[in-house]
């Protein structure tokens, strides 16, 4: 067991009395330069943070957030090792911000390295393109919609050692024994769409849950489920089976991608494939 997961196991300890009851306020932690964090530090090692920034495809162009930055060493890398455009760290503790700025500058990035100290929740990182967390489960749970609902669709997530609950990971990578979760924030694509194609009008009713579509789709006056529909970043795709005038069953394969209420993609039938544009009416 790492350090990080004692302290973890002893902080659940602490969190529940012998009733299973949960206290109101949450556990805090010390931290170097301040008395209460929410996370206790302890540093990424170096092959996990490669594996972390490799996984998210960070590259020029980003912005890379790291939400409780410790010493800096993700932003460090994601400068100097990926070539992010821009990257910025927080922490509340202002030890690690001195240790922090320290490193940037040793690694000559401090000119595209911001550490703020500040609380994570309250500081708004909505511009992020990459974001990484070494958190704790119930705060990554906490950031859940915030990460959902402010960050832009396909910004992409990587959390050490901490999954997000029941928003699962598109990837689980293992690194020298701990799990690295990513997941790539879904554009939201709920509700009624329409579109015409070869003469015919069809409309589907997306349900969604998280990256997972479900619902139904109407052609011809016949309903069929939507099946296998996922939504990543801002590409969406669903199949349909459905009975051709033969008799036959046909596999309608929808891709597209989704900007606000418009679909554009293509539908592909026995490999055929024809565009199509889809509206969200509701
Ligand atoms: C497990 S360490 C991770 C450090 C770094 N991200 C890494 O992976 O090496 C968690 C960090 O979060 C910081 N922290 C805890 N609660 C915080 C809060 N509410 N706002 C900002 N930072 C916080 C701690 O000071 C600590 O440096």
């Amino acid at each position: 067991m790492d350090a990080f997961r004692t302290l973890l196991v002893l902080g659940l300890v602490f969190m529940f009395n012998v009733s299973g009851a949960q206290p109101e306020q949450p556990y805090k932690y010390k931290g170097d330069g301040i008395d209460e964090v929410d996370v206790p530090y302890v540093p990424t090692p170096d092959d996990v943070v490669h594996a972390m920034l490799t996984r998210a495809n960070a590259g020029p162009g980003d912005i890379h957030y790291d939400l409780g930055s410790g010493d800096g060493r993700i932003v460090v890398s994601a400068l100097r090792d990926f070539n992010v455009e821009r990257a910025v760290g927080i922490d509340l503790d202002p030890a690690r911000i001195k240790e922090a700025n320290e490193n940037a500058r040793q690694a000559g990035v401090a000119d595209r390295a911001t550490f703020y100290e500040a609380d994570l929740f309250e500081f708004d990182f909505h511009e992020a393109t990459v974001l990484t967390l070494y958190l704790l489960p119930e705060i990554n749970v906490k950031l859940r919609p915030r990460i959902l609902n402010e960050l832009a669709p396909g910004t992409r997530v990587v959390s050490h050692a901490f999954s997000m609950g029941e928003w699962e990971a598109d990837v689980i990578d293992t690194v020298g024994g701990r799990n690295i979760y990513y997941w790539v924030v879904p554009a939201k694509v709920a509700g009624e769409w329409q579109w015409a194609m070869n003469g015919t009008e069809y409309r589907a009713t997306i349900a969604q849950n998280f990256q997972r579509l479900s619902g139904d789709m109407i052609a011809s006056g016949a309903q069929v489920p939507l099946q296998y529909g996922v939504v990543r970043g801002d590409m969406v795709s669903f199949e349909t089976r459905a009975r051709d005038t033969n008799g036959q069953t046909q596999t309608m394969l929808f891709e597209g991608t989704v900007n606000g209420n418009t679909m554009n993609g293509v539908v592909i039938i026995d490999g055929k494939s024809t565009d199509v544009t889809a509206r969200r009416t509701n």
